[in-house]
């Protein structure tokens, strides 16, 4: 038993069941509504499809590393506000104008079933309802919640994930450094990452000490999660389209394929550290993360055992 379980319940059935409280919670924000609601179909669509849910996931188990005292409801209005926020992104970078897939998380792109103009405003309309539940939600202090909207506008606007993206896309063909790769991976995806854990800890009032060792460890996360993204290009059960990286500078493209797995390895080696500083009263990131990795990667030895 890792410490971070609750006694005589297996981790990955706690998982299961913190994802299906996940998904029970944006469902509630993503009413089913009248058919002529193109939009409003396309957004509960989009993030009601089978997502592997990692980013809530992982604030959930953040909050109890931190001893979050808050009601289960703000927590999850918290947890899916970036869930509808991250989908959101996948649908502009489904796009034709980025990178043209046909299939995410198992089933047809938004635009490919709705069109364009609906997958634009889709995406919008998630954004827009992201800010507004977090700015919304029931018992956060209002200062807390304005810091944490504020987390999560920085971690998205231009200078962070669309600055990510955009780079992403206008440097893909050019032979980027692994620092380039290292630093276009870190704000199109590691950012988010941590701006998520900087909410949980407002909403857990952390100390500022245990919130700069979180930001440490999201960025480490980040990369591995991305190089693992990377590294699944040519898998068969993504739920999303094969090989779209072909001809793209990604590390696993620029170093091969042992070497970036090297590397993700380095970065979770890195994360772990940072978590024992950042959480040292609990490990329920920590064998999550391990678990994670080890579920993906099959050559996965984990510094931590999981009983
Ligand atoms: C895909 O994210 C985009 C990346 C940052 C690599 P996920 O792999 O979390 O996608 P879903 O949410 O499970 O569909
Ligand atoms: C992550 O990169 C994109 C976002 C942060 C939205 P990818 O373009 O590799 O993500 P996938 O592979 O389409 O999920
Ligand atoms: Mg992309
Ligand atoms: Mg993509
Ligand atoms: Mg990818």
């Amino acid at each position: 038993m890792v410490s971070g379980s609750k006694a005589g319940t297996s981790p990955h059935r706690e998982i299961e069941v913190m994802r299906q409280s996940i998904d029970d919670h944006l469902a509630g924000l993503l009413p089913e509504t009248d058919s002529q609601d193109i939009v409003s179909l396309a957004m509960r669509e989009g993030v009601m499809a089978p997502g592997k849910r990692i980013r809530p996931l992982l604030m959930l188990l953040a909050a109890r590393d931190l001893r979050y005292q808050g009601s289960m409801p703000t927590l999850l209005d918290l947890a899916c506000a970036v869930e509808l926020t991250h989908t959101a992104s996948l649908m502009l970078d489904d796009m034709p104008c980025m990178d043209n897939a046909e299939q995410r998380r198992g089933q047809p792109t938004t635009h490919k079933k709705f069109g364009e103009s609906v997958a634009i405003l889709a995406s919008v309309g998630l954004l827009s309802k992201a800010f507004g539940l977090i700015a919304a939600t029931g018992d956060l202090p209002g200062e807390r919640r304005a810091q944490a909207v504020n987390e999560l506008s920085t971690a998205v606007g231009v200078q962070g994930l669309v600055l990510g993206q955009f780079r992403d896309l206008n440097d893909a063909a050019l032979d980027r450094t692994p620092d380039a790769i290292l630093s276009t991976n870190h704000l199109k995806t590691g950012i988010l990452f941590s701006a998520m854990l900087q909410i949980v800890a407002i909403a857990s009032a952390s100390s500022s000490s245990t919130r700069e060792t979180l930001h440490a460890f999201a960025l480490d996360f980040g990369q591995a999660f991305q190089l693992l993204d990377d590294l699944r290009d040519d898998h068969p059960e993504t739920g999303k389209d094969r090989n779209k990286d072909a001809g793209k500078s990604t590390l696993v493209n620029r170093l091969g394929a042992d070497a970036a797995r090297q590397k993700l390895r380095e970065h979770i080696d890195s994360a772990d550290r940072h978590l024992t500083f950042a959480c040292p009263q609990g490990g329920a990131i920590r064998q999550f993360m391990h678990l994670w990795f080890g579920h993906h990667l099959a050559d996965w030895s984990p510094v931590m055992k999981i009983a």
